[in-house]
């Protein structure tokens, strides 16, 4: 009994020490990548918070520029790229042996004022395929995957109208794959969206997964967005979006993890940002400004457990698992759908603490997950 016993001494500091070193890369490895993004605000990083780009390279394995490369802010003028942001988030992900995201090539939202301004459809088409040429050949053999098109759908699963839609036709989904795949036909190609475990939105990504692969356009992966909140969508809900989207046989990938933990008045999405002007500065939409509740706590760490237990359950189909963020300081959630709020949705606090969420799913057992 008393050898137990000291054995158990002896032993304690190791085992508590091994199980302090797990990250979140290590516990999953042998499931999926696990991703964050890096943003480049004023407020933010790449070079300017070295404690955010220490998470980022000790915790995840995959990285997404969450504004970096998008059209605006890569494409501003006619004749203009500017990629310096985005270069930094490259040489750091390179640097770190991460697995890099291009995000995102195509987006009716972050388009510069200049692009609705050619008027002529043959010019525009141009414009976009020089567009999508100059980011896939500058990033090449560095960007592992891109986002081709990005939230192409309604929610009832038509084509949203967008000028994309508008200059190039019905057809500029496939087209945008097509000039991806032209300029490098070694990266990977995905289609990214939300609100998929919607059945009637996911129906519309389904077709247009189908219709690529019919017309042998190459498509090698599909994103789902997941910009959730503490009941929505069930579990249920989300396991027939992985099975269904995962039956086309390309790769499924949650792209934009996040759980907000704060009401909000209306559906997440599709609401123009002037009617929650209203919402500024009224507590109702902003109950937890001075701390989160522990119920709210640990609501979230249970939420996060039920949705990685299905991650893995289904981890055949899921070959990455990337949050929107890294810590709650950063996160569009507090400037979106109302400016100004203080949401709690990833599992890293605002002095870049694990909360209880990333403990539990370090310490998940995975053994019995089927
Ligand atoms: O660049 C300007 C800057 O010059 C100005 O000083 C500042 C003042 O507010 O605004 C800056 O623009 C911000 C932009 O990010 C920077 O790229 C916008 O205000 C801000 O609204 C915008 O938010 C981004 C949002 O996309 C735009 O739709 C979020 O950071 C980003 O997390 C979010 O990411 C999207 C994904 O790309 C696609 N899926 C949904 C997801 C969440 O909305």
């Amino acid at each position: 009994m008393k050898k137990i016993f000291i054995l158990f001494f002896i032993s304690f500091p190791f085992f508590a020490c091994s199980q302090e070193k797990v990250s979140l890369k290590d516990k999953f490895e042998d499931y999926f990548l696990i991703g964050a993004t890096i943003n480049q605000e004023d407020y933010q990083i790449i070079d300017k918070d070295e404690k955010i780009l220490k998470i980022v390279s000790e915790d995840f394995n995959s990285v997404t520029p969450e504004n970096s490369m998008k059209w605006m802010h890569s494409h501003p003028e006619h004749s203009k790229f500017t990629f310096s942001n985005a270069q930094k988030i490259t040489d750091f992900a390179k640097e770190n042996d991460m697995y890099l995201l291009g995000h995102t090539l195509v987006w009716h939202n972050q388009v510069p004022d200049y692009v609705s301004k050619i008027e002529d459809k043959s010019k525009f088409n141009l414009h976009v395929k020089n567009h999508i040429f100059q980011l896939v050949t500058r990033f090449k053999g560095k960007v592992d995957m891109w986002d081709v098109v990005n939230e192409a759908l309604n929610d009832d699963g038509t084509l949203r109208e967008t000028i994309f839609l508008e200059m190039m036709g019905d057809n500029y989904i496939e087209k945008a794959f097509q000039y991806a795949n032209d300029t490098d036909p070694n990266v990977e190609l995905a289609y990214n969206d939300y609100n998929l475990y919607k059945p009637k939105k996911r129906k519309g990504a389904i077709k247009i997964i189908n219709s690529l692969k019919d017309k042998g356009i190459r498509i090698d992966a599909v994103g789902i967005q997941a910009h959730w909140d503490l009941h929505f969508p069930s579990i249920e809900e989300i396991e027939e979006t992985i099975v269904d989207l995962a039956a086309t046989g390309i790769d499924v990938m949650i792209t934009e993890l996040d759980i907000t933990v704060i009401p909000n008045p209306y559906e997440l999405a599709g609401i123009a940002r002037e009617e929650f002007k209203k919402f500024e500065g009224d507590k109702k939409w902003d109950p937890y400004q001075s701390g989160m509740p522990d119920n709210i706590q640990k609501k979230l760490t249970n939420r996060y457990k039920e949705i990685f237990e299905l991650f893995v359950k289904h981890h055949d189909k899921i070959s990455r698992v990337t949050f929107w963020g890294t810590t709650d300081k950063y996160t569009w959630r507090n400037e979106n759908p109302i400016r100004g709020r203080t949401d709690y949705p990833l599992l890293f606090d605002r002095d870049y603490k694990k909360k209880p969420a990333y403990k539990a799913l370090v310490e998940m057992d995975l053994s019995n997950i089927d």
